[in-house]
């Protein structure tokens, strides 16, 4: 009995130390595999010299010599690129968009691929990530990125945005997260994030309601989240998409005039967003141009030039009598984006205020 009492421990013992060496030599934590799709902008731009931050060329270098410039990227991730355009994000087209989306989609769907970089012009970056913040069907995150100044300038930012950005892209804690934009060390929700400056790096902010969190030393770290459907909770779908629906913006000011709306009607507009001033307020002359619109089925939405603040149903207009939707925090060219995606499924007043409610 104490013979077979001492074999056993000695097997127990031999169990535990064999575990124990078999931990001990476990090879390093595995990096994840980030897959960069690149469209051009200032990241990729060139300047005549290492002063030129103005009047550079964006859109210049390929993927591959964007991720050879930053051989620290090897260290965190097993990175690989897709060059899927090569254009100043002011050239941005529903084209690009939707192959982009669908290339996202196929990407994400491979147990190979952990998550997605896109470098982008900054200029409509916010766009793009909201655009994909809504057709994207995965959790796995999607980052975008971009530089203020082009990688031929002193103190250019696009090595450590883009490092930042396949970190981020690679980490357990941004899954779920939506889509984000990551430049100057801070992490940015598609759909609040905006340009507030023509130059300065800092220029991307979520006016008032925040960043998401924060990179520093190699980690993202999270202190909110979205509350807006996206990603995995959107009904958006791009799969059987060739191209999106007309919608144009209109932007208020004093002594505004019909003309715009009627010329963006005439053009075949089958959606209108407008910048209004304060509340989403509209002057007459617009306010009487979008009647007609609207009962020739073209939807309207009510956005606000100010940036900041919900723009209230039924409060500067009665959107119940006119058959017009609120865009609610929605900057109007993010609205605008909306209400392209919303046409694609209803043309219904109703069901497009509950889609500004939604997402
Ligand atoms: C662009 O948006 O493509 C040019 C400007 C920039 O990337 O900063």
């Amino acid at each position: 009995m104490k013979k077979r009492y001492v074999t056993l421990l000695s097997l127990v013992c031999l169990l535990m130390f064999s575990m124990q060496v078999g931990f001990a030599a476990e090879t390093p934590a595995k990096l994840p595999n980030v897959k960069i799709l690149a469209t051009g902008g200032t990241i990729a731009g060139s300047g005549a010299s290492s002063t030129t931050t103005v009047g550079y060329t964006a859109a210049v270098f390929p993927v591959d010599a964007l991720i050879n410039g930053v051989p620290e990227l090897k260290q965190v991730a097993n990175v690989s690129g897709e060059q899927i355009s090569q254009i100043a994000s002011e050239n941005m087209t529903n084209q690009v968009w939707l192959k982009l989306a669908k290339r996202v989609n196929e990407l994400l769907a491979s147990d190979d691929v952990d998550g997605i970089v896109v470098t982008h012009g900054t200029d409509t970056i916010e766009e793009t990530a909201y655009f994909l913040n809504l057709v994207v069907k995965s959790n796995k995150p999607v980052v975008i990125v971009g530089a203020m100044r082009p990688p031929t300038a002193m103190s250019a930012d696009g090595a450590m945005n883009l490092y930042n950005s396949v970190i981020l892209a690679g980490s357990k804690e941004a899954r779920g997260k939506g889509v984000m934009v990551c430049m100057n060390d801070a992490i940015n929700g598609a759909r609040e994030v905006t340009k507030t400056n023509t130059a300065l790096l800092d220029t991307f902010r979520a006016p008032e309601l925040g960043y998401l969190g924060y990179m520093q030393a190699g980690k993202a770290h999270f202190y909110k989240e979205s509350t807006r459907k996206h990603t995995t909770k959107s009904e958006f779908d791009v799969r059987n998409l060739t191209d999106l629906p007309q919608v144009d913006i209109v932007y208020e000011h004093a002594n505004v005039s019909r003309v715009a709306v009627d010329a963006f009607v005439a053009a075949g507009a089958k959606g209108i967003v407008c910048a209004g001033v304060g509340d989403g307020s509209l002057a007459n002359p617009v306010k009487d141009a979008l009647v007609d619109a609207q009962k020739q089925g073209i939807a309207i939405v009510r956005s606000s030039r100010t940036g900041n603040g919900i723009v209230a149903r039924n409060g500067e207009a009665n959107d119940d009598a006119l058959h017009f939707s609120a865009s609610d925090t929605l900057n109007p060219q993010k609205a605008r984006i909306l209400l392209m995606l919303a046409l694609t499924k209803t043309n219904d007043p109703a069901e497009i205020q509950r889609i500004f409610w939604e997402y």
